[in-house]
């Protein structure tokens, strides 16, 4: 029998995940279907409810639902826990498992498919909303000397108080920012959306950085900006996406998917 599988969001029609799920499911011959639903804003815990009446098996949650996700679930995955976020639930004998697979999927996109090793690296992170929190864990527990920055200064400063137990974060203004260079930056801010820049001040690259983007599908300014600064690597967030969903289908159907060809395919169509 097919098991089912779905995307919760609003909004979802952008979401590339069933053409990713669709990809893994056919490369490993697992018998799923994996649908994309929109959630009404007020309405996620009882569309939850409907999936999990209806025989779903799991789902894969995204904006803006991770900390309900994280709300609803009844046991957690340890990151899951540290970040107070959930992107993927499992549905299993009446219980909702939530993990969070973003840090993981993050992390294995710039270590194994980029190649930059992120052990005491100087990284600095820039933002302090939802999408920070979700991959924290990860880039502390990978080694990093890490660094936020984040245009409310507070909103860092209770960040950095959140994950005071996990390890040492720097707290930094953009203002600051001048007299220091890092080796990895990440944006984790939504300044792409609206096709912003933060205000990096010039030099802030080291030689051979690494500018990661957790955008995907397009160019941004901070990537166009990273280029003219002559970052070494520059990278958008598409490969993260990919390696998230494989660490979701993996905790789903214990059968771990390549990624490479998956990341290739969707670029090629977009
Ligand atoms: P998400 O869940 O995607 O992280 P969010 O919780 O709304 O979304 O957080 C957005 C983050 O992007 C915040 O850290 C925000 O900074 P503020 O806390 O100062 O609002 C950051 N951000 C958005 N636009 C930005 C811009 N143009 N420059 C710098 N930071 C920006």
């Amino acid at each position: 029998m097919t098991d089912k599988y779905a995307v919760i969001g609003n909004p979802i029609s952008h979401s590339k995940s069933p053409q990713i799920h669709k990809l893994f499911a056919e490369q490993t011959s697992q018998d799923i279907s994996y649908d994309p639903i929109l959630s009404p804003l007020h309405g996620f815990t009882s569309t939850i409810k409907r999936l999990v009446s209806d025989g779903y098996k799991g789902c894969s949650i995204t904006l803006p639902f991770k900390f309900e996700a994280f709300q609803i679930s009844q046991h957690l995955s340890e990151s899951a826990q540290a970040s107070q976020a959930v992107n993927t639930l499992k549905f299993d004998e009446n219980t909702i498992y939530g993990a969070n697979t973003d840090g993981s999927g993050l992390v294995r996109d710039i270590q194994h498919n980029l190649g930059f090793t992120l052990k005491e690296r100087r990284v600095l992170l820039m933002g302090a909303g939802g999408a920070a929190y979700g991959v924290i864990p990860t880039l502390l527990s990978a080694g990093t000397n890490l660094s936020i920055v984040n245009r409310t200064f507070n909103s860092a400063q209770r960040l950095a108080e959140h994950f005071e137990t996990l390890g040492n974060i720097s707290i930094l203004k953009y203002e600051e920012l001048g007299s220091q260079a890092f080796e990895c930056i990440i944006n984790a801010t939504s300044s792409s959306i609206t096709n912003e820049m933060p205000p990096l001040p010039n030099g802030i690259f080291s030689p051979d950085a690494l500018a990661y983007d957790m955008m995907y599908g397009r160019d941004t300014p901070f990537m166009r900006f990273a280029r003219e600064q002559g970052a070494d690597l520059v990278s958008d967030g598409l490969g993260m996406l990919v390696e998230q969903a494989a660490e979701a289908f993996f905790i789903w159907r214990k059968v771990r998917p390549e990624t490479t060809p998956v990341i290739l395919e969707i670029r090629k169509q977009t």
